[in-house]
């Protein structure tokens, strides 16, 4: 299926940060569109991407076919250092910038932050600790369009051997997303934990499904 596209898996450059945004916004409702749960697109691709694209480039990848993004892999090779830098330069500016944009305002992003708020008061979005075996993290996202083509497993494969070049020991990451479950047990991730998030009721009217995979990775 391959062979009739010019498929490039490269290394995230600075010029695509505007379009692994855009596709990051455009599928981080297990696929879809973020702006069901939350009006203003700068506010919620800071919180998703910031930190990858601007903290760690050099641990995320992307597939071009002929000149356009297809999708993108966004890493960190060490989950515990990212959430640090997380805290301390990303969540303050991010909250004034939320504040000064209104996304304070709007109604729907309301009910969302206090979805979210009640379910971590409520210890409703704990997960156990998986960082000393599985250190890195990632993220990946597929335009629609491309989704099926075998790009998302090139990727996967790319920053596999990258994270072993590395001497990285291991990797996790969550999916409220059954899709990206199915994707990653076809990638011979094993499921580490399987939860379920309140959150989104308000637009489902159930909980949506948390899986996390890991994946041990032998050094080179
Ligand atoms: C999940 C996602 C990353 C997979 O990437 P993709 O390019 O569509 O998947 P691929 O074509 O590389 O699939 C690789 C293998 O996984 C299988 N697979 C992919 N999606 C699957 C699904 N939903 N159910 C079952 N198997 C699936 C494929 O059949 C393929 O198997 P094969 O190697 O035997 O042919 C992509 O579809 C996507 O971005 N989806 C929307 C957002 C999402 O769910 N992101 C993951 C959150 S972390």
């Amino acid at each position: 299926m391959l062979e009739a596209f010019n498929l490039v898996i490269r290394k995230f450059e600075n010029k695509d940060r505007n379009e692994v945004r855009s596709i990051s916004h455009d599928t981080a409702f297990m696929g879809r569109s973020a702006g069901l749960f939350f009006e203003g697109k700068e506010i919620i691709c800071d919180a998703l991407n910031l930190y990858f694209t601007d903290y760690e480039p050099e641990s995320c990848f992307v597939a071009e076919i002929d000149s356009v993004i297809a999708g993108y892999l966004i890493g960190a090779k060490n989950k515990i250092a990212a959430e640090r830098i997380f805290r301390e330069k990303i969540v303050f500016p991010l909250f004034w910038k939320a504040l000064r944009s209104g996304a304070f305002l709007n109604k729907k992003n309301l009910i969302f932050i206090y979805n979210c708020l009640k379910a971590l008061i409520n210890g409703g979005l704990r997960t156990p600790d998986f960082t000393k075996e599985y250190p890195a993290t990632l993220h990946i996202n597929i335009k629609e369009e491309f989704r099926g083509k075998h790009i998302g497993k090139a990727l996967i494969n790319a920053y596999l051997d990258y994270l072993k070049r590395e001497n990285i020991s291991g990797v996790h990451l969550a999916t409220l997303s059954r899709a990206g479950a199915d994707f990653f047990s076809k990638q011979s991730f094993q499921l580490l934990f399987e939860g379920r998030r309140p959150y989104f009721r308000h637009i489902l009217h159930k909980d949506v499904p948390l899986f996390i995979f890991g994946k041990k990775l032998a050094r080179v």
